[in-house]
């Protein structure tokens, strides 16, 4: 049975491979997630398996040291994955210093003690693995043509993807010097369960079910390329088993999509989707969309290419895009106390008590 540090466990997309772990190895994995809860962090994300013998919680910074030592001192590490970061290109616009904070410094910090703990002399003991969960952001943006590859420079625009890039560099350091046993992943967007209503899809998603206007950023035909969250969920579970330590692998849905087209496809999956009865269905249609001014440094287009994950680790993704996208809106309808506790702020009233 595998020991799992997972850190930023209940965000999107960490609650949802903590819950992917444990449903793929029939409970059979010893889970301890490390997360400060910040207002992006949400504990009835995992209410579910919070009931497990084999799953701990330890609310904490990964940039506080005495935190993660305590960690290893307890328990006998065999992979760390980290998800904990601040994650939004808008907020990271408004204020970039706590995204160096998490997710440079919070990288090195983490990186260190793990090398710590792991190393016998010079060797690091064997079966161990890094994991930097980061995202395609780190390349830049495309124009009309082209994917990015895992070779792709680096050429990073908003302070979120720069502090990435910084952290994602800090593990490649630690590779080159160490030969710490590392892997980086680069993700497109997820969509999914769980997912915090700053982001496009369930910000929209809750706009509509609130009859509220629909931000569309520019002229809405700047390029995203969707990926069901459990379809990076399993990617990350094979790096994790069959990654070679090094190395990059991107991660990528072939799901190219303009926001507006996005947009388009939220609504007519909600009209489907809610019962004839529902008062709010007349209200929701495309007279919502409302084109606000765009985002500073706003990248056009991004695309992965997947080949060399799907080639040397036979990953492939499974769930498509109006597929994923049903399951998702179906998620906040029979979820809605979930999305009214977030929007109101009643979950971070109930840490406060907590913790
Ligand atoms: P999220 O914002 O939903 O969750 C981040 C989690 O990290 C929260 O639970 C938060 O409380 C925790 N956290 C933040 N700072 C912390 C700190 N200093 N110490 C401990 N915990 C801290 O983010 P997400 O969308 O789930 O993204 C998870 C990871 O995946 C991030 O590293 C992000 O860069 C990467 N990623 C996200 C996407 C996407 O589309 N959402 C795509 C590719 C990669
Ligand atoms: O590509 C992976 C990245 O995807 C992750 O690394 C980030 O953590 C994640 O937040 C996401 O970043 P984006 O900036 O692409 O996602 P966001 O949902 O914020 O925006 C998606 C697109 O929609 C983008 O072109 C901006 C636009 N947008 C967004 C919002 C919130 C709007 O037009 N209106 C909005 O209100």
């Amino acid at each position: 049975m595998k020991t799992y540090l997972i850190t930023g466990g209940a965000g999107f997309i960490g609650s949802n491979f903590i819950q992917y772990l444990f449903k793929k190895y029939d409970k059979k994995v010893f889970i301890i997630n490390l997360d400060s809860l910040t207002y992006a962090g949400n504990l009835q994300n995992l209410e579910v398996v919070s009931k497990y013998d084999n799953y701990h919680f330890v609310k904490g910074d990964i940039c506080d040291r005495e935190v993660v030592e305590s960690i290893f001192k307890q328990y006998d590490i065999d992979y760390v994955a980290n998800f904990a970061a601040e994650s939004h290109v808008d907020r990271s616009i408004e204020d970039p210093s706590i995204f160096v904070k998490t997710n440079v410094l919070g990288v090195q910090v983490l990186l260190d003690t793990t090398k710590k703990y792991w190393i016998d002399g010079d060797i690091f003991i064997k079966g161990k693995k890094f994991l930097q969960v980061s995202t395609d952001e780190v390349y830049g943006s495309l124009g009309e043509t082209g994917y990015f590859t895992e070779t792709t420079p680096l050429d990073p625009h908003s302070p979120y993807s720069a502090s990435k890039t910084g952290g994602d560099l800090l593990v490649k350091a630690y590779y080159d010097t160490y030969k710490m046993p590392v892997v980086i992943t680069r993700c497109s967007n997820n969509y999914g369960p769980y997912q915090f209503p700053e982001k496009l899809i369930p910000l929209v998603i809750h706009n509509c079910l609130s009859g509220k206007a629909i931000p569309l950023y520019g002229d809405g035909k700047n390029i995203r390329d969707w990926l069901y969250v459990t379809d990076h969920c399993s990617a990350l579970d094979i790096v994790l088993e069959k990654g070679k330590i090094g190395e990059i692998y991107n991660i990528g849905g072939n799901n190219e999509k303009q926001n507006i087209e996005v947009v388009k496809t939220i609504i007519s999956t909600l009209q489907r989707l809610l019962p004839s009865d529902d008062p709010r269905k007349g209200k929701i249609s495309k007279k919502l969309i409302t084109y606000v001014e765009d985002r500073k440094g706003h990248d056009r287009r991004y695309a992965i290419d997947s080949i060399k994950i799907k080639d040397h680790l036979g990953w492939v993704p499974t769930i498509g895009f109006e597929e994923g996208m049903a399951k998702k809106i179906q998620w906040y309808l029979d979820n809605r106390d979930w999305l009214e506790n977030i929007v109101s702020g009643e979950y971070a009233v109930y840490y406060k008590k907590m913790y």
